[in-house]
């Protein structure tokens, strides 16, 4: 089984490691659209262009399945490429009704502007009846700062939280704090810091592992396993994209997971392609 797993840069990695959970054997193929990000701060229609190439170009490689690990791409491009697509696509949408059926206070939701000024977003809190609990903060250049991997991005980060979020925090005093950004996600132990016990961290990452999953047996997913040692990964990004694999290598490395060199099919076969 082969799936496609697509960002704007390495932040979708998050999305993969929970993916590997479920799905442990099968061949992923990894792209990051690095040389049009970030993509949270263009016009949806290039980034749903942006998002088409991707897809096709994972249709041409045979994929079962393609996950936009990306909450921008989602919000640009998900519904229309939906309409006619022989595979599944999962999509990545904020954690909010998690959170808000998890907590009783506020919740603080940070993502990308494309995302926190999307229709998706838009009509998600319409739909939800707690909404007013959820306040959207658009986060411009975090997803900078994670991607450049610059020797100090852990503390520009923490400075970008201290100057742009801390004052939202402290007003709102929320209980939940929504990582809608897979970007964000390679800070969540910080975020889990500078939030303190009181507060939780979300993601939607497991949500769309286990739709994954159903998607593709038409079962309820289940308990996620440990990561395994190695996966069958093959890594591709449209710029610099020898510093990218090696910082993806480095990344998947931290948390126990090695490249297998040679990618093969496994014999694990979804239920349809539909
Ligand atoms: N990682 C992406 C997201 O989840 C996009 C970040 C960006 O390119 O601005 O929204």
């Amino acid at each position: 089984m082969r799936i496609g797993v697509f960002d704007s840069g390495l932040g979708g990695l998050s999305t993969l490691l929970a993916c590997l959970r479920y799905l442990p054997e099968a061949e992923y193929r990894f792209f990051g659209d690095v040389a049009h990000a970030p993509y949270g701060d263009k016009d949806p229609a290039l980034v749903r262009q942006w998002t088409a190439e991707a897809y096709q170009r994972f249709l041409t490689a045979g994929v079962d399945a393609v996950v936009l690990a990306c909450n921008s791409a989602t919000s640009a491009a998900a519904a229309p490429l939906r309409e006619q697509s022989p595979v599944p696509i999962l999509g990545l949408e904020p954690a909010i009704k998690k959170a808000l059926d998890t907590e009783e206070g506020p919740v603080l939701l940070l993502a990308t502007t494309l995302t926190v000024k999307g229709d998706k977003l838009r009509i998600l809190l319409q739909r939800i009846d707690s909404a007013r609990r959820v306040r959207p903060v658009a986060c411009p250049g975090l997803m900078e700062i994670v991607e450049g991997q610059a020797s100090d991005w852990r503390i520009a980060a923490q400075n970008y939280w201290r100057e742009r979020l801390y004052p939202h925090f402290e007003e709102l005093q929320p209980s939940g704090l929504v990582l809608g950004c897979t970007h964000y996600c390679w800070l969540e132990r910080e975020f889990r810091q500078w939030a303190g016990p009181d507060c939780r961290v979300y993601d939607g990452n497991d949500g769309v592992a286990r739709h994954l999953w159903r998607r593709l047996f038409g079962t309820e997913a289940p308990l996620p396993g440990a990561l395994p040692r190695s996966a069958r990964i093959r890594l591709e990004f449209s710029a610099d994209a020898d510093r990218k694999k090696k910082l993806a290598r480095d990344w998947l490395a931290s948390r126990g997971v090695q490249l297998q060199e040679r990618v093969r099919d496994t014999r694990i076969r979804p239920l349809s392609r539909g």
